[in-house]
């Protein structure tokens, strides 16, 4: 019945996703894929300057397949608008699933992507690196496309960081 529920509220979150796509001139761009299921996603951020504070003008995604991930990202990217990069990354990936509720055990590492893009984009440092991976530098355009950038091999250094999130993380 719970998981009817969640089914539910995931439906909804994806009949309408919001801003999911490349963000033009965003500030911050994130990678993270996950090795066990094969989901990736990316994000785009875009700051501006309010009450004399940085805060998230606007947040976009795009992912690979899994309904949970694409259900927590939109969710999420709504949730992080208008707070500081500092604000936002101290949100967890139960937080940012927001109305969804709590995920079952095999669903939590699908908002842990969402954590680890968002936290991949705003502190590259602090995003689990053991398996990161470098594409090419054309992914640092925030007009490239998620599909191309992940089948482009690496051929330059210095170009965007893909994280795979540990699999014993995401358990
Ligand atoms: Fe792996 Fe959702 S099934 S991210």
């Amino acid at each position: 019945m719970i998981e009817d529920n969640l089914q539910q509220r995931i439906a909804e979150a994806i009949r309408n996703p919001k801003n999911m796509g490349e963000l033009e001139a965003a500030d911050a761009v994130g990678t993270v894929g996950n090795s066990q299921c094969g989901e990736m996603l990316r994000m785009w951020i875009k700051f501006k300057e309010e009450n004399g504070r940085k805060v998230i003008d606007r947040a976009t995604f795009q992912s690979f397949g899994c309904e949970t991930a694409i259900a927590v990202a939109s969710l999420a990217t709504e949730m992080i608008r208008g707070k500081t990069a500092a604000e936002a990354l101290s949100l967890s990936g139960e937080a940012l699933s927001g109305d969804l509720g709590p995920l079952p055990p095999m669903k939590i590492h699908c908002s842990q992507l969402v954590e680890g893009a968002l936290r991949s984009a705003l502190e590259p440092s602090c995003a689990p690196a053991p398996s990161a991976a470098t594409l090419d530098s054309s992914a640092r355009s925030t007009n490239s496309n998620l599909l191309d950038n992940f089948t482009k091999p690496a051929q330059q250094p210095g170009g965007i960081r893909v994280v795979l999130l540990d699999p014993k993380q995401s358990k």
